[in-house]
């Protein structure tokens, strides 16, 4: 696949919540959803690129994914700061005191911002084994999306679910190595 065909079909979730915002009834609710599970579902879909390594190779467009995921979750951030909070920080310190999923998502969204500014070249070089937290972002971010919801649903259940799975293969290959190292 051509680098700008994913680059364009990366956009569309951008896209469309563009053409769609209008008609919502509470935009600034409409936008935390939309930017929220864009982010969420291409983060899932980055990490995806590593069990499915076997089948095939696509790890060159992992970080074109991670790199969209924090564009739509700083879309995210920039809802709540401008949309939201109205550019007053104390109501964002409070928000961010009082409620835990609003924390959950701050450490995560610090998380991303970090590898965002270390995914160049030279900083990775550097700073690569720190990327492995991207396993914790995805776990807070499931966290906050499922406390964001009145009742968990189908969509909540699902983002568990390949959490477990995209773990668990993780844990498999630490395993592997161990068990390598050990001989
Ligand atoms: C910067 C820190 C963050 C803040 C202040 C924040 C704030 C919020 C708020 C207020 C909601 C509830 C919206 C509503 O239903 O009224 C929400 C939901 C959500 N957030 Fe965040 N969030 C943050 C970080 C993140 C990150 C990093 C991600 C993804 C990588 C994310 C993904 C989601 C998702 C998927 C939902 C559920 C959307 C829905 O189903 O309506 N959030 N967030």
């Amino acid at each position: 696949m051509k680098r700008s065909l994913l680059f364009f079909v990366l956009l569309l979730p951008l896209l469309y919540l563009l053409i769609s915002v209008q008609s919502a009834n509470d935009p600034i609710k409409y936008i935390f959803t939309c930017t929220g599970i864009s982010s969420l579902i291409i983060l899932i879909l980055s990490l995806s690129l590593t069990p499915l390594k076997k089948i095939i190779n696509l790890i060159k467009y992992r970080r074109m994914m991670g790199l969209f995921s924090f564009f739509y979750a700083l879309l995210h951030f920039l809802n709540f700061y401008i949309l939201d909070a109205q550019f007053d920080v104390t109501f964002v310190l409070k928000e961010t005191l009082d409620k835990p999923f609003i924390y959950l998502g701050m450490i995560a969204f610090s998380i991303l911002l970090f590898m965002a500014i270390t995914s160049t070249r030279k900083l990775f070089a550097k700073f690569n084994k720190w990327h492995k937290l991207v396993y914790i972002v995805l776990i807070l971010v499931v966290i906050h999306e499922a406390m964001a919801q009145k009742v968990l649903g189908n969509l909540e259940f699902m983002f568990i679910f390949m959490t477990i799975v995209l773990l668990g293969y993780r844990a498999f290959l630490f395993r592997v190595k161990w068990l390598k190292k050990k001989k």
